[in-house]
């Protein structure tokens, strides 16, 4: 089949690649034209675990193609799907200016039947705006063409999309048009061999089945952040807790990891999307507004801890940070709880030598020449003349670190574990001053 993805993002670039390797021959369109240029050059411009083999092969078979040309792409594909970023407007809301441009570029392209997929994430009634943005546009050139607008919202993960698109748990498939619902159900009928995971239903509820299920995942990890803290006022370990709930097969042990809050290009912006929407309609979900605060709160908890521990000053001090992007396996930082922390040690006076094995280069162009920022090149070198160890991202290569080593280089032997990785007791038989998150008062700091 010949699509067209507008935005070449995680998620255009994902959508892209997997229906390319199913056989579709896929036109990817972003108006980034220094984008459009690398992956033209065969260069991938995020990180994300298989994507530049799937592109390359795809790209090498004539399969996928990357252009600036607007026109192009509405020509080339029966199905449009709209992969562009809805980032949240001044008071929270999906800012939806990308969605309406791309709408209002195939109704001035197109010259036959489309069908308009939405995958960016995007509150309840945007398949009625871009219906009219599309009709607008047609009805500037005085042409009269049947289209219709799907949402199709993505479920992927940063770190395993590839694994998430090409073996997806559910395709949920939004459209009042029967017909429209039958192809898309071909076009992922490659996705859906071993039994059917498409769930069709009305355009609105498609378009509130994706913000409830981030909702409800942020809702897990705040709902467990605030009883690790809780833990460490009565002193239980949450690390107990968890396992002990998890047991339950209606809890479950997914997302009940407490942390240092959920950071991301989804789940923050969704969350506050989320609460705007509820409240434009009139209702006032304050659940979500909960969720939101236990969140930002948690993304301080760490520092507040090494400021305590220094004595309440922390100028001069330097801190060793391993991990940067908001999960492992990604290279992205939108809204990672190591920024909360780096800027609020810089604020401090404090310094950081900070590592992570692939947000590097995103770190350096979101703190281009960052006073009291060291980027190195492997764990051991963030060490270097530290006073201090804070873990922020569970990267693998973390997770069994030689411990005679980083007390050897820290100036004093004291771990900050962001992510709960280490043994508490096992450090603190190994003189090593460890906080964790949510593990008790006789655990929390006190070897
Ligand atoms: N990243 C995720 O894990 C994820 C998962 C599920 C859903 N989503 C949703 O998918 C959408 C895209 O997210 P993302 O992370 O891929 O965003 P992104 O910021 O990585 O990419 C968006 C791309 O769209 C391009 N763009 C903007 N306007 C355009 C236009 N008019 N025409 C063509 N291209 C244009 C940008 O240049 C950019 O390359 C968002 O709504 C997001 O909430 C993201």
């Amino acid at each position: 089949m010949q699509l067209t993805i507008f935005g070449s993002g995680y998620v255009g670039l994902v959508t892209g690649a997997c229906m390319a390797e199913m056989g579709n021959h896929v036109v990817c369109v972003d108006i980034d034209e220094d984008k459009i240029q690398r992956l033209c050059n065969g260069e991938v411009p995020i990180y994300e675990p298989g994507l530049e083999s799937y592109i390359k092969r795809n790209q090498e078979a004539g399969r996928l193609e990357f252009t600036t040309d607007v026109a192009r792409g509405v020509s080339h594909g029966l199905f449009q799907f709209v992969a562009v970023g809805t980032p949240p407007d001044e008071d929270g809301s999906a800012d939806l200016k990308h969605v309406l441009a791309v709408a209002e570029s195939i109704g001035a392209h197109m010259n036959e039947y489309r069908i308009i997929v939405d995958k960016s994430t995007v509150p309840v009634g945007t398949a009625d705006k871009v219906r009219e943005a599309i009709h607008a546009a047609l009805a500037k050139r005085d042409v009269s063409l049947e289209f219709d607008v799907v949402s199709n919202p993505e479920f992927l993960k940063e770190g395993a999309a590839i694994e998430d698109f090409m073996k997806p748990d559910r395709i949920i498939v939004g459209t009042d048009n029967p017909r429209t619902t039958e192809l898309l159900r071909a076009l992922y009928e490659p996705f859906n061999r071993n039994r059917d995971r498409l769930i069709s239903m009305d355009v609105r509820s498609a378009e509130l089945t994706k913000y409830a299920a981030n909702a409800m995942l942020a809702t897990k990890i705040s709902f467990m952040n605030e009883l690790a803290n809780l833990a460490e006022n009565v002193g239980a370990d949450i690390e107990k807790v968890r396992v002990g709930i998890g047991s339950d097969p209606r809890i479950g042990y997914h997302f009940i990891y407490p942390g240092s809050g959920y950071g991301g290009s989804c789940f923050p912006k969704d969350v506050r999307a989320l609460a705007k929407s509820a409240s434009n309609s009139g209702y006032n979900a304050e659940l979500l507004e909960a969720v939101e605060n236990v969140n930002n709160r948690q993304k301080h908890r760490i520092f507040d801890k090494l400021l305590s521990h220094f004595g309440g000053d922390l100028e001069g001090k330097t801190i060793a940070l391993w991990g940067l992007s908001f999960k492992p396996n990604t290279d992205d930082m939108r809204e990672a709880p190591s920024r909360v922390l780096m800027e609020a040690l810089w604020k401090a006076g404090a310094s950081v030598r900070a590592y992570d094995p692939k947000a590097l280069e995103e770190t350096r162009r979101i703190y281009p020449s960052q006073e009291g920022l060291e980027l190195c090149e492997s764990s051991a070198e963030a060490l270097t003349g530290a006073d201090a160890l804070v873990v922020m991202t569970e990267w693998q290569e973390f997770r069994s670190p030689d411990f005679d080593k980083i007390s050897e280089a820290l100036s004093e032997p004291v771990i900050f574990d962001g992510r709960n990785l280490y043994d508490p007791d096992y450090l603190k038989s190994n003189g090593i001053h460890y906080y964790g998150v949510g593990r008790g008062k006789s655990l929390n700091g006190g070897s």
